[in-house]
């Protein structure tokens, strides 16, 4: 199929809810992606913040190869070794006392997970959410996330859901009522604009949890994993959840969600009270072995934080030298740079000059590269806006 066919093929036959790009990537390596033209880009989306350990690495792809010979598929109602052996990596890696795991597909998946146990677990319906946070789209998920453009279609939600603002700790002592179950938040807004929360607020959100019997909850699933230079983002303050959800990376590209929580919270959930039948299949628990090993390997978050201060840097002085960047914020290789205007010209533009970058609401540009990025393909992205901003100032 040549490019125009593979285009009109989506257009026809695919639900119309993406904002699509204008390219067709059939390859990628790394930090690297391939249209079909054969045109290379760096790709600082990084499949949404999916692709960790970069595209296609050897060791993912030689684990699902081996699993794909071997077994597929097994419901979790048996047991299987590619499963235990990734119950086993990731509960040594959590926060300490996280003990019992959920598997599910995707990141609102972990979500509602999440949100289900609260209730279960402490018999009450409230759940508290930030204005600004971005949880998943499907219906509890959805009930959690702020943006209106989001919720209002969908209309009525969940019941029982309210938000505060964010970063407010007053806010959420107000908030929280006896019907309180547990506060959800990001430890830093992805899709709200890659916000990172003053330095008391998560300890403060640990204590006023602690204080009242109230959850808490982490959505790790865009900062886990590495991304923000440590393995889960929430080792920068040392607190730690009740529940945390992660997602798009743990499974080096392939769909996993994961739940989290200490054994007394999760065993609340009875045989048959929530199950996902694709939960904990053998191909992607395989896939989640290999990119964890990798991770570690190559000491991934090192690398995250260290290539996450020269991007951020080298994106500061993009500041100095166009008066359209209004801030630049972030941790490790999560990173967003505000702009005074609409950033979807300037992502066009940098597609152009083979530069995949993603947005974060209206005016910011964001920035999930592979961790596996290199300085080279760095100062690439650079040169790239630093040309597209000054062509956007004549
Ligand atoms: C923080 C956060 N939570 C949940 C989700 C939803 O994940 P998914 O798209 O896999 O359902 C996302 C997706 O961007 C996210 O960034």
């Amino acid at each position: 199929m040549n490019e125009k066919e593979i285009v009109n093929l989506e257009e026809k036959l695919m639900a119309n809810v993406y904002a699509k790009r204008p390219i067709v990537i059939t390859r990628g390596k790394g930090a690297l992606v391939w249209d079909v033209n054969g045109k290379e880009y760096i790709d600082c989306t990084g499949s949404y913040g999916v692709c960790i350990v970069g595209h296609s690495h050897p060791k993912v792809v030689e684990a699902v190869r081996r699993q794909a010979e071997t077994l597929i598929s097994c419901h979790a109602s048996f047991y299987n070794d590619a499963r235990s052996e990734l119950l086993q990596k990731i509960t040594q890696m959590a926060p300490k006392g996280l003990n019992k795991v959920f598997l599910a597909n995707s990141g609102a998946e972990a979500v509602e997970c999440a949100i289900k146990l609260a209730r279960k677990f402490s018999g009450k319906p409230e759940i508290i959410a930030t204005m600004g946070a971005f949880h998943g789209k499907t219906m509890g998920a959805l009930s959690a996330t702020w943006d209106r453009k989001y919720r209002e279609p969908f209309k009525p939600l969940v019941p029982e859901f309210k938000h505060v603002p964010p970063d407010n700790l007053e806010k959420v002592r107000e908030a929280i009522t006896k019907k309180t179950a547990a506060i959800l938040v990001e430890p830093i807004r992805g899709e709200g604009g890659i916000r990172v929360p003053p330095k008391r607020f998560l300890p403060g959100l640990r204590e006023i949890c602690d204080e009242t019997g109230v959850l808490l909850i982490f959505d790790e699933v865009q900062t886990g994993f590495g991304r923000t230079g440590k393995i889960f983002a929430c080792e920068h303050w040392n607190v730690v959840p009740d529940i945390l959800c992660l997602a798009k990376s743990v499974a080096g590209g392939l769909p996993l969600g994961i739940t989290i929580s200490e054994e007394n919270i999760m065993s609340s959930l009875k045989v048959g009270e929530h199950t996902t039948t694709f939960g904990g299949n053998p191909l992607v628990c395989a896939a989640a072995c290999a990119a964890i090993d990798v991770l570690v390997e190559e000491k991934l978050p090192e690398r995250a934080a260290t290539l996450g201060r020269y991007f951020k840097k080298k994106l500061e002085l993009l500041q100095t030298r166009h008066r359209i960047v209004r801030e630049v914020r972030g941790l490790g290789l999560m990173i967003g740079m505000e702009l005074r205007f609409d950033v979807l010209n300037i992502i066009l533009k940098c597609m152009d000059r083979g530069v995949l970058v993603l947005d974060a609401g209206r005016n910011v540009l964001r920035f999930l590269p592979p961790l596996v990025i290199e300085r080279g393909h760095i100062d690439r992205v650079i040169d790239a806006l630093d040309t597209v901003m000054g062509e956007e100032k004549k």
